[in-house]
């Protein structure tokens, strides 16, 4: 009989100790260490093994051979640039999210969608049916897409070296197991070693893998901290599942910059693209309403247009609410602790609320300014010029300071028919001839409170 060796996992950040712990060391949580069966000894059979075992030696950079990564483009235009400009051939791609958010949505669109190419999507969650009448929601259908409901990773590259894949979808990593390893699937040890043969597979048939991976706000599902570090990139899905809008944003990534932002809507029939995102953002009211505030605002590198509610009303209590939703807590307090000190607005009585439009999550710091003036709007119940937006941060003395990428931010709100835009007047490099739009430019608060309502 084999021998069975056991070990103890940090279920937090995959910590692996000798017998069981109160406190992981690495991490500091409490009370995560959980026993399992690590059996080395069975040889493996299908799985992906280093493909020789050939010392490998050093090489002048030089020397090497440049390859030209051929990128393939997908049909997906917000994956692909949320990917850094297509998908790299043999890489890793970990796509987290909270359950319920549409990953597994978003990757049989993209297994259906991408009919140039054969896509193997593997489910260890749903079955054919289920998985099939999810794709008749969304309405396409390919002859390129094979699926797979199936757990256990040998066989899975059996059926992968039948079908000759030349992309892998797997929803998710924490279902699969390895029978090299005795433990649960959606341990830690099996996490780990799935994705390393994963990993394997995807560097030596050069198919590039999605893994598809749960997170939970606390963290509790064993998996995807720990994998982080062995996957090309991490993709995150979010937003609020109450609203339609969902972001797709890039945590790392190896072939590319993290700063790009996808935009999805979830629809009844899928996942729909959002090219234009401003526009949905932004409600289009015939009335003047006051506490609006429009930001210009920008997500990695595409300019956005955003709308900020604010709404100030006497303290019913007497200790003040304020809360925020979409935008940092402690940054509203320091900006009402600011107009308060700096520019004398008595809003220490009053219940402060703030929400982003959308349930989108800003942390921009140019939105600073859009909810001071949608907070003194609100406070003064008077509205401000729809045609306006507001881009700047404000530092603690009441300033109003400039923000990166000015330029594109006045370029989005001029494109969107905005007739006036308030910046710092600080800023560099700015022309005001040179726009069409009405440049704004503030030092203080008094100067910007003076703009929106006179
Ligand atoms: P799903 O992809 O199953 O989430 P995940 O794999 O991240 O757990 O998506 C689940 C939600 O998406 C579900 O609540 C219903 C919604 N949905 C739509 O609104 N329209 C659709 O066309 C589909 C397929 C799902
Ligand atoms: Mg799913």
């Amino acid at each position: 009989m084999a021998k069975v060796k056991s070990a103890y996992f940090c279920q937090h950040c995959g910590y692996e100790a000798p017998k069981w712990l109160g406190k992981c060391p690495s991490c500091n949580e409490w009370n995560t260490f959980v026993e399992e069966v690590i059996e080395k000894n069975i040889p493996s059979v299908v799985a992906f093994s280093t493909s020789s075992n050939r010392p490998t030696k050093p090489q002048p950079i030089h020397t090497i051979e440049e390859q030209a990564t051929r990128r393939a483009q997908l049909r997906d235009g917000e994956l692909n640039r949320v990917l850094g400009g297509g998908l790299v051939p043999g890489s890793l791609i970990l796509f987290g999210g909270e359950p319920g958010i549409g990953k597994s949505t978003l990757m049989l669109q993209l297994a259906i969608t991408e009919n140039q190419l054969r896509v193997l999507y593997v489910s260890g969650e749903e079955s054919e049916h289920q998985i099939k009448m999810r794709g008749e929601r969304i309405g396409l259908s390919s002859e390129q897409c094979f699926i797979l409901t199936e757990t256990n990773i040998q066989h899975i590259f059996t059926q992968a070296e039948q079908v000759q894949p030349e992309l892998l979808v797997i929803d998710s990593i924490q279902t699969l197991y390895s029978s090299q390893i005795e433990s649960s699937p959606g341990s830690i040890s099996q996490v780990r070693e799935c994705t390393a043969q994963l990993l394997r597979y995807a560097k030596q048939t050069g198919v590039p893998v999605f893994l598809i991976g749960h997170i939970t706000k606390e963290g509790s599902l064993a998996g995807p901290k720990v994998l982080e570090h062995m996957v090309d990139t991490v993709l995150q899905f979010e937003g609020d599942r109450n609203h339609v809008y969902r972001l797709l944003r890039s945590v790392k990534n190896r072939f590319g910059s993290t700063n790009e932002l996808g935009i999805y809507e979830m629809q009844g029939n899928g996942l729909r693209q959002v090219e234009n995102p401003s526009e949905i953002l932004i409600t289009n009211t015939d009335q003047q309403l006051s506490g609006i505030a429009i930001a210009a605002t920008m997500e990695g590198m595409r300019p956005m247009l955003i709308e900020v509610q604010a709404l100030v009303s006497t303290a019913a209590y007497g200790t003040p609410q304020r809360s925020s939703t979409g935008f940092d807590s402690k940054r509203l307090n320091m900006l009402l602790a600011v107009m308060e000190k700096r520019c004398g607005f008595k809003l220490g009585a009053k219940d402060v609320f703030l929400n982003i439009a959308g349930g989108i999550k800003v942390d921009d710091p140019a939105i600073d300014l859009a909810v001071v003036a949608a907070v003194l709007s609100s406070n003064t119940d008077l509205p401000i010029d729809p045609k306006m937006a507001l881009c700047a941060e404000i530092g603690l003395s009441g300033e109003v300071r400039p923000v990166n990428r000015v330029e594109q931010r006045i370029s989005e709100a001029e494109k969107l028919g905005f007739t006036s835009l308030i910046i710092s007047k600080y800023s560099k490099g700015v022309d005001p001839k040179n726009y069409k739009i009405n440049l704004i430019q503030c030092g203080r608060i008094d100067e910007v409170v003076r703009a929106l309502f006179s």
